[in-house]
């Protein structure tokens, strides 16, 4: 029997229980900001430092976060069911931290910051560059600004072809923590669902899609994943 391919999609929910704020919960980071003013190129021209505040306070706040049994359970999969693909919505370095490898991050991450001149990402978690005030590449010959290394509303996610590639191609799409809220991300439960994979969610409350899924496990991702991970792969061996 040839092996399951599992694809993996997370999105601010599986951080929650690491004290990262999600967006759209009653305390979520779209009710203190609107999207419009902190979350696209437009905003990031009108007003570019306060964007960049708002950015460099994530961006902080990595340093202050640990993964969560979450996390560590996605990881474990990765290591033990080879060819899994680990997709997610987060710009936090959490799934790294936790231990997992190859993480695709969709919408960018808050750990690099972009020159607005070459479009070269560097990697600046140094004190310098966590300040308010704007940091300057390394890469140009007289420095240049740079912005976050995220995709804004309006912005193209990275990697979309070997998204669907694998999404199109895998027999489980697991989604951890999101909304359903933001496409193209929230229609890969379908496009995978069309293609024949068995579909399964874990989210604390239903989301907007999901009667796209299969399985659907209900509660915190750091509770339920772990004893989830040891069932599949069981199953799967
Ligand atoms: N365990 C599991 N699920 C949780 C937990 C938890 N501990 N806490 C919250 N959730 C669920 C919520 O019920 C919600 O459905 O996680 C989901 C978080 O949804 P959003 O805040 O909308 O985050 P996400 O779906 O990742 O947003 C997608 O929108 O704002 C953009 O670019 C941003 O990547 C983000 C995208």
């Amino acid at each position: 029997m040839k092996p399951k391919r599992v694809v993996v999609l997370t999105g601010a929910g599986i951080s929650a229980e690491s004290g990262v704020r999600t967006f759209r919960d009653n305390d979520g980071l779209w009710e203190n900001h609107r999207i419009e003013e902190v979350a696209t190129p437009e905003a990031w021209a009108a007003d570019p430092e306060k964007v960049w505040r708002f950015y460099q306070e994530r961006r902080r706040q990595m340093n202050e976060v640990e993964p969560n049994p979450a996390h560590i359970a996605l990881a474990r999969l990765q290591r033990e069911r080879e060819g899994t693909v680990l997709i997610t919505q987060n710009v936090d370095d959490l799934h790294e931290r936790g231990g997992s490898e190859d993480v695709h991050h969709m919408h960018g991450q808050l750990l690099t910051l972009r020159c607005e001149v070459s479009g070269r990402s560097e990697q600046r978690m140094d004190d310098a560059s966590l300040g308010d005030d704007f940091a300057f590449c390394n890469c140009c010959s007289s420095p240049k600004r740079m912005r976050p290394d995220v995709v804004w509303f309006g912005e193209m996610p990275i990697g979309m072809e070997m998204i669907y590639d694998a999404v199109l191609q895998c027999d489980v799409f697991l989604v951890v923590g999101s909304s359903g809220h933001v496409y193209p991300a929230a229609g890969l439960v379908r496009a995978a669902k069309e293609a024949g994979a068995h579909t399964v969610l874990v989210n604390a409350e239903p989301p907007t899609n999901v009667e796209a899924f299969d399985e659907v496990h209900l509660g915190a991702a750091g509770e339920l994943l772990p004893g989830l991970v040891d069932s599949w792969l069981n199953e799967m061996n």
